[in-house]
């Protein structure tokens, strides 16, 4: 976002034309930073030959899918919804990987069906792969390092009370199973978790999964996961993904000397490609003075975005509509009859009922997580591409949320 004679812009496009245009709350993202992270990721782990699947858990707008295939990256799914959605968005099935967890196994064959490229957590559904498919359909194992490389409890997935992955002292389990029914192992996962902040960990991590690798001669690729950790404010924490990504080349180079034989390497980020891309824009309802703080309410919530609740995330605000303002403490909270307070005595331009508030940081897990939550519709979304503003879901309406429901005559 920049900002020049008293205007923000983002993109090019300037910002409270945005809400003017499509109205508030607003998502908006930034096709161009997308495209950046994307570049910065494939040239940090240039030193091995890789494949970036985008976590779309993040934000799966088809147009966003679209884009992410168009600047050359695969995709990484969870649910048969996604896989639906990434063929959709262009996506050729072997570049879809379908990752779930505690799903049934005919969600599994529907997946295979569809032709996505399978990844497995857990030891029964190894077993019942192999009854089923033999050695015909290629399979990759994710392994739980066990391992904290970041983040806090609920977002980190690498630890030992984790409920992903195959632990990594089940390794002769799986070897025991994929002998038994000649799996094809085609490679082997970790995911540790979101906001890889200790580099070091993350190496090791990596290096349990290159030796687990030993016992199973015909991998093609090791899955190191995402979770690579963007800045949610100036000095933030945030990964170090180009000493990373040259530690990683040498450690699979090495590992590709110990196997005599070459894999390439593959990595899901989420956050890394669209977390910095999207903002939500929001309008000031009310000021309030209390005895503790001064409150800036505004025609949002955690239906919208949750992050600050649930995870005690920060996100960046900053008004828009006000740039020359006095700065001063407000606490931001949304009009949800819950407490759900984004921001307590942040520092901003002086905020005034009607001025437009900018959340950063927005792009991943924001209208993912939201919800019709006091039955609030959601809000639009927009991309800017090339300096264009294009409005990519439209807001929801009444209509929207009585859509799946069904009225029964008798109470009519
Ligand atoms: N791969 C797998 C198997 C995952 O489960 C996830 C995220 C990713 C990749 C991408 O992680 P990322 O690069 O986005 O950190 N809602 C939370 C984050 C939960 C992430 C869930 N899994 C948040 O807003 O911080």
């Amino acid at each position: 976002m920049e900002l020049a004679n008293n205007r923000y812009t983002l993109g090019g496009v300037d910002m409270l034309s945005l809400v003017e245009e499509f109205g508030a709350p607003l998502y908006v993202y930034n096709a161009a930073t997308i495209k950046r992270q994307f570049q910065r990721l494939d040239s940090a782990f240039s030193g091995v030959e890789h494949q970036i699947k985008y976590a779309c858990k993040a934000l799966t707008n088809i147009n966003i899918l679209r884009y992410i295939r168009q600047i050359g990256c695969g995709l990484d799914t969870v649910s048969l919804n996604e896989l639906h959605l990434g063929l959709q968005a262009g996506f050729a099935a072997n570049d879809i990987f379908f990752t779930p967890n505690n799903v049934s196994f005919e969600e599994v064959q529907e997946a295979i069906a569809l032709g996505a490229q399978l990844n497995l957590d857990n030891l029964p559904m190894l077993e019942k792969l192999g009854q089923t498919y033999g050695s015909s359909v290629p399979v990759c194992v994710r392994i739980n390092p066990h391992i904290m490389a970041g983040g806090n409890e609920k977002i980190s997935t690498g630890h030992i009370n984790s409920k992903f992955g195959v632990s990594i002292t089940q390794l002769d389990d799986i070897v025991r199973i994929a002998e038994q029914y000649s799996l094809d192992i085609a490679g082997l996962h970790m995911h540790t978790g979101s906001e890889i902040v200790d580099t070091d960990i993350f190496l090791q991590g990596a290096q349990i999964l290159l030796e687990a690798g030993r016992r199973f001669p015909a991998i093609r690729f090791f899955d190191f996961g995402g979770g690579f950790k963007v800045p949610y404010t100036a000095g933030d924490k945030e990964t170090n993904i180009e000493e990373l990504g040259s530690r990683l080349s040498a450690l699979c180079h090495e590992e590709m000397k110990h196997r005599g034989a070459t894999f390439y390497a593959c990595f899901e980020p989420g956050k890394y490609l669209v977390s910095e891309s999207g903002m939500l824009l929001v309008r000031v309802n009310v000021i309030k003075q209390t005895p503790a703080t001064t409150f800036a309410g505004v025609d949002s919530g955690l239906n919208h975005l949750i992050r600050p609740m649930f995870y005690k995330a920060h996100h960046d605000i900053t008004n828009l509509s006000h740039p020359e303002g006095a700065v001063k403490p407000y606490s931001v909270a949304g009009y949800i009859c819950e407490t759900d307070n984004f921001a307590w005595d942040r520092a901003m331009n002086e905020v005034r009922v009607g001025d437009v508030l900018a959340f950063h940081n927005a792009g991943a897990y924001g209208i993912m997580m939201a919800s019709n939550y006091n039955s609030r519709p959601r809000p639009a979304e927009v991309l800017i591409i090339d300096g264009k503003a294009h409005l990519i879901r439209r807001r929801e309406t009444l209509e929207d949320i009585l859509q799946t429901q069904i009225s029964l005559p008798q109470l009519c």
